[in-house]
């Protein structure tokens, strides 16, 4: 089906007006003292990214950022709506808050993201917890200095959830959490709303970025020292669609591979429903794309599948491993897995357990099924318990324990590259990470924090390898 063009709109004059504003009424509060943020990011990375464009605006209208809540002047929590953990966990942070906008009454409180684009928890919030002065949702970003503005200088509470979902902007000042391993969002959205998930409602429809914005972000961070860049999109696999000139998502990371530079190119998420050959060759024929393939099943079974409305079945999905593993030599692979759907059986699930012994996976990220409001499944009837969904769970994490252990062991003795991510505080031990996403623990100097390296992998603990510089 033909999707509509999107055009991207620039970020407004009127924004960048607003940041100083901000920045005049802050400092005449401060005194000339810099006003302090503090952000804290739930959920995925889509939102860490939203998150760097808030603080890119924050930085714009003279903030500086603070690790703690107290030294702050605004305090934004940017939530995630997946499961009901992850909003029960920015409910009670929130509940939290309120002694200290007791202690100090100026301080504006924001909360932003996902769960915000949902109307009974915007209610919930504005009901229950007053002392909250701005919430905005994930399509409010390009006017987050006006409603910031607005909510300094009216004293009222804002309250906005956006709708116009199908729109996209450039143009943000972006500042980003590291210096060498950063997000670069390619597109925004979701259209394939699996009967579980939340997200096409709350994030909107599909739309992707132009390749050469694209294009031209990856080159600055290239040559500003990133080394492990990750293309973010909630279905990779069909970016470029609603572009007024359509490309693939292989072609857009050929073009991006073609790049000059020592650097790592990786991309989340990929859909196996439309995960084609031309995307596993381009993978095996890049220079700098990372050996490693994120491709979350979900479910061994067709039945379940078919009822969380995947588009694919168990054998689509064995087929692209086997491409990906007879193209990509030593590819590693990851996945995501929901345990319980409603009305999954034990015998359904026994095929998940046989679909992760099959394909061996480097590691899972594996969940509960959480009813979300809203969403078709939160409506199917549901007859196993709680305590026997969380008994298969267990069983999954035993089986891929194994799995991944007998993975790790079998790289005792390889010589691997690796990017030196940081010092462990407890041990003085080097944090690092091989293409293919694990990590390895090594001596060695902290000044390395940053450079590729090549490590002899020396020990295997369970999924955690040890080895030494070479
Ligand atoms: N777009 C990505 C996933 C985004 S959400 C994809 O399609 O793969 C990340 C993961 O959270 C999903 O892969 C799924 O495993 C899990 N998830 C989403 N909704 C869930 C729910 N209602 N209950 C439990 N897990 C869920
Ligand atoms: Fe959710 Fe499915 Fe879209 Fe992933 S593809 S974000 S699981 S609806
Ligand atoms: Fe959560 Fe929104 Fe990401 S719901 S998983 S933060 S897209």
């Amino acid at each position: 089906m033909a999707q509509p063009t999107i055009k991207a709109e620039q970020l407004s004059e009127k924004q960048s007006e607003y940041m100083q504003l901000i920045a005049e009424i802050m400092e005449i509060r401060k005194r000339g003292e810099k006003p302090m943020a503090f952000v804290r990011t739930y959920g995925c990375q889509q939102n860490v990214a939203d998150s760097e464009k808030i603080k890119g605006m924050l930085g714009a209208a003279g903030f500086d950022f603070t690790e703690s809540p107290d030294d702050a002047d605004f305090i934004l929590f940017n939530t995630c709506a997946v499961r009901e953990h992850a909003e029960d966990r920015v409910f009670g942070n929130v509940g939290a808050l309120k002694n200290l906008k007791r202690r100090h009454p100026q301080i504006l409180i924001a909360l932003c993201g996902c769960m915000m684009e949902q109307e009974h928890v915007a209610n919930r919030i504005y009901n229950s917890f007053p002392f909250v002065g701005l919430v905005f949702g994930t399509h409010s970003l390009h006017h987050f200095p006006e409603l910031l503005y607005r909510s300094l200088v009216d004293g009222k509470r804002v309250f906005e959830r956006g709708n116009d979902d199908k729109k996209i902007y450039e143009g943000f000042p972006v500042r980003r959490d590291g210096s060498f391993k950063g997000w670069l969002p390619i597109m925004y959205g979701c259209n394939n709303f699996c009967t579980y998930c939340i997200v096409p409602y709350v994030r909107g429809r599909e739309r992707s970025r132009e390749k050469d914005v694209i294009l031209s972000e990856a080159r600055q961070m290239i040559e500003s020292g990133f080394k492990d860049i990750t293309l973010l999109g909630q279905n990779v696999n069909s970016y470029g669609k609603t572009l007024e000139t359509p490309v693939s998502f292989a072609q857009l990371i050929r073009e991006i591979d073609a790049i000059d530079g020592d650097y790592w190119l990786r991309f989340m998420t990929s859909h196996p429903k439309d995960c084609s050959q031309e995307l596993i060759d381009a993978i095996a024929d890049s220079r700098h794309i990372s050996k490693h393939l994120h491709l979350p099943f979900q479910s061994g079974s067709d039945r379940i599948l078919k009822a969380m409305n995947r588009h694919y079945d168990r054998k689509k999905y064995l087929d692209t491993i086997a491409y990906a593993k007879e193209r990509i030599d030593g590819v590693s692979l990851t996945s995501d897995i929901i345990v319980g759907f409603p009305g999954e059986t034990y015998e359904d699930f026994k095929q998940t357990l046989s679909l992760i012994r099959e394909v061996e996976f480097t590691s899972l990220f594996t969940f509960i099924f959480s009813p979300r409001k809203g969403t078709p499944a939160a409506a199917y009837d549901d007859p196993v318990s709680a305590g026997e969904k969380g008994k298969w769970f267990q069983e999954l994490l035993d089986v891929q324990e194994e799995i991944a252990a007998k993975r790790c062991a079998a790289m005792v003795g390889q010589t691997e590259r690796v990017l030196i991510e940081g010092v462990k505080e407890k041990t003085g031990e080097l944090n690092a990470r091989t293409s293919g996403n694990i990590i390895v623990e090594l001596e060695g100097d902290a000044g390395l924090v940053g450079t590729f390296q090549n490590a002899e992998i020396t020990k295997a603990r369970n999924w955690i390898l040890k080895g030494k510089l070479i």
